[in-house]
């Protein structure tokens, strides 16, 4: 007769051998959501960390390979909310076809021991209460792991981690996801002091990348607020990955391969650069925005990148040296001091650029289509993002080598 314990060591290690063969061994479908608008420059990072099969689709990028990219795709996208494994792809019209299809899915070799938090979305589809879906998953994989002698799987909790799955049902085909990442992946982790409207890490990423800042030149920020750009810009200069100070879900799964985490982690810090190349200038009119970038690029461990002033950008001179890229989100709102708008403000601010910065590449945020006009840039390209519930756009380009006169402010 076998004991407990003998039983419990034969269930697990035939779950071990389920998880090299199902979770280690194949190439997985993955999906990485960024903002709209995104898409193209996320598909460029998923192509330097050696994806395949890389397709946009709105509002992310899918992509193939096996576990160990979901570990590199954490650790150094900067431009993805997160990193999805697709888990299951079916098609259910009613609750008991869900039920045997989410019954199926291996989720003893997925799902960690944490509790589950199970987000639905509904596009078209036949069966409309997510909370009969919700009840059909939950009890389809409790079905499954009692059969697997795995411990239940709790409600979510507000508090501390949870594994979300998340379910999509559009016209009746059902695709499951898990999540990799946990917190999104924005949360770098450095940005505790906020000035006014900061900028999302992941969004300062992507206008960088998408204006072509890659290090080899100067870069300046004139109104930094907390540091967003320049702080990103150190990290894209010195090839410092995003994530890794931080943790991730994946590292709770069972599928956890720790030596090969700590392989990657050890690689990416080998060809990171002691030091940006070239200076990188984070400038604000206001001493606190200042104090909160010092602060900020101090935790992101880029501080002695970043050359920081208090500074007024319409008096201020162009850094010496070569031209380099200038990256600005200028203030929002409609008024500026008691007689100017916006849109005068933008005009000023192009003139300033036109006049005090030929040569240089720019990307300046917009939140105003009127304000292009005011702006009068050459522009090579615009990205339309969203940013706190805004359209914001940012225009992309380069000032010609002739230098304005500055017109009196
Ligand atoms: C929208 S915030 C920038 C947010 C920043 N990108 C971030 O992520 O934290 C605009 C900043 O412009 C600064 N500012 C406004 N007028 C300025 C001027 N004339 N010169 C320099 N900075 C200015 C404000 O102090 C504010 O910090």
């Amino acid at each position: 007769m076998m004991n407990s314990e003998d039983w419990l060591f034969m269930m697990t290690s035939a779950i071990e051998r389920r998880i090299k063969q199902h979770v280690h061994a194949p190439v997985h479908t993955w999906f990485a959501p960024c903002s709209p608008g995104l898409e193209p420059v996320l598909a460029r990072e998923l192509a330097s960390i050696e994806a395949a099969e890389i397709t946009e689709i709105p509002g992310g990028v899918e992509f193939k390979g096996k576990l160990e990219l979901a570990y590199r795709a954490n650790l150094w996208l900067r431009t993805a909310n997160r990193v999805l494994m697709r888990v299951a792809e079916f098609r259910s019209r009613a609750p008991e076809e869900l039920f045997r299809h989410t019954k199926d899915v291996r989720w003893e070799t997925l799902l960690p021991a944490l509790p589950l938090r199970v987000e639905v979305s509904l596009h078209g589809s036949r069966m409309t209460s997510d909370s009969l879906i919700e009840r059909t998953l939950r009890d389809a994989i409790r079905d499954r792991l009692d059969e697997q002698s795995v411990p239940r799987v709790r409600e979510a909790v507000a508090e501390g981690p949870n594994q979300l799955l998340l379910v999509r049902l559009e016209e009746n085909r059902v695709t499951l996801s898990l999540d990799t990442s946990g917190e999104l992946l924005h949360k770098r982790g450095y940005r505790e002091e906020t000035a006014k409207a900061p900028i999302r890490e992941t969004l300062a990423a992507g206008i960088l990348l998408a204006a072509g800042f890659d290090g080899s030149a100067p870069l300046l920020d004139p109104m930094c607020g907390a540091g967003t750009f320049p702080i990103e810009a150190a990290l894209i200069a010195r090839r410092l990955p995003p994530g890794l100070h931080r943790s991730f879900l994946f590292e709770q799964w069972p599928s956890f391969k720790e030596a090969t985490w700590r392989h990657l982690k050890t690689k990416a810090l080998e060809q990171t650069l002691a030091a940006a190349p070239h200076p990188i200038f984070a400038q604000d009119l206001n001493s606190g925005a200042i104090a909160a970038t010092r602060a900020n690029a101090q935790r992101a461990g880029v501080l002695a990148d970043l050359t920081l002033k208090a500074a007024d950008f319409f008096s201020a001179q162009a850094p010496e040296g070569p031209a380099g890229w200038i990256v600005c989100n200028p203030p929002y709102g409609v008024r500026i001091g008691d007689h100017e708008d916006a849109g005068r403000l933008y005009g000023r601010i192009g003139s300033k650029l036109r006049g005090t910065y030929s040569g240089w590449r720019f990307a300046i945020v917009v939140p105003e289509p009127s304000f292009y006009g005011a702006l009068k840039l050459p522009e090579e390209s615009r990205l339309i993002l969203p940013h706190g519930g805004l359209k914001i756009g940012v225009t992309i380009g380069r000032l010609s080598e002739q230098v304005e006169p500055t017109p009196a402010s």
